[in-house]
């Protein structure tokens, strides 16, 4: 008799993104957008959101100020996060099979030790992010904003956690 069929779970690792994965970096980026942040969105930032998503304009700003990260279990991108000049966080998405794992939480480590983000450190926080960002230190700067058709409550992260291993700001 054949033995019986195991499937462990594929390795997750965390990697500068490849040209060929943004693709489906940006396809997971829009799909998780779609359904968590995008219900509580005008058209307009719903739309600008998708622009801003496309692979093509990813790999742009990819060779420029902006630096991005994949989480990749086996063959599949898993999460995404895009910084802009070392210290805004511009797209962080990990898909929902997936959260509540620590991918976020990796990310950010990875690319914190790699010296591609430095503290302080902000981001445009969706509504329904705030509670993740609080937990990993962020506080709220200034009043919830709907800009450019998007509601966000700006949030700024003073120094990088002790686990993160990368310079705290000076
Ligand atoms: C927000 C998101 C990126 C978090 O990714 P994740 O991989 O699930 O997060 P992690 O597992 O690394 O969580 C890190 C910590 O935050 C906590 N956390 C995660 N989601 C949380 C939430 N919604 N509220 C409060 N805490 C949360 C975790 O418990 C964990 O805490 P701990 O390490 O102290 O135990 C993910 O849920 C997501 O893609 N959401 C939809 C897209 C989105 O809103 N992106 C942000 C746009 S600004």
């Amino acid at each position: 008799m054949p033995p019986p069929a195991t499937s462990s779970p594929a390795p997750i690792s965390i990697q500068s993104l490849r040209p060929d994965e943004a693709d489906e970096a940006c396809a997971l980026a829009r799909a998780v957008f779609d359904r968590f942040i995008a219900p509580a969105q005008p058209e307009a930032g719903r739309q600008l959101f998708h622009r801003f998503a496309q692979p093509a304009a990813l790999l742009r700003r990819h060779s420029t100020r902006y630096a991005s990260w994949v989480a990749v279990a086996g063959p599949r991108v898993i999460g995404l996060l895009h910084i802009h000049a070392r210290n805004h966080l511009s797209l962080l998405f990990v898909a929902p099979e997936f959260q509540g794992r620590g991918i976020a939480r990796q990310l950010l480590c990875t690319a914190a030790a790699r010296g591609g983000l430095v503290a302080p450190v902000t981001v445009n926080a969706s509504p329904n992010a705030v509670s993740f960002y609080s937990r990993l230190g962020f506080a709220p700067e200034g009043p919830a904003l709907l800009k450019n058709g998007v509601h966000h409550q700006p949030m700024r992260l003073a120094a990088a956690p002790r686990d993160w291993a990368s310079p705290l700001a000076p």
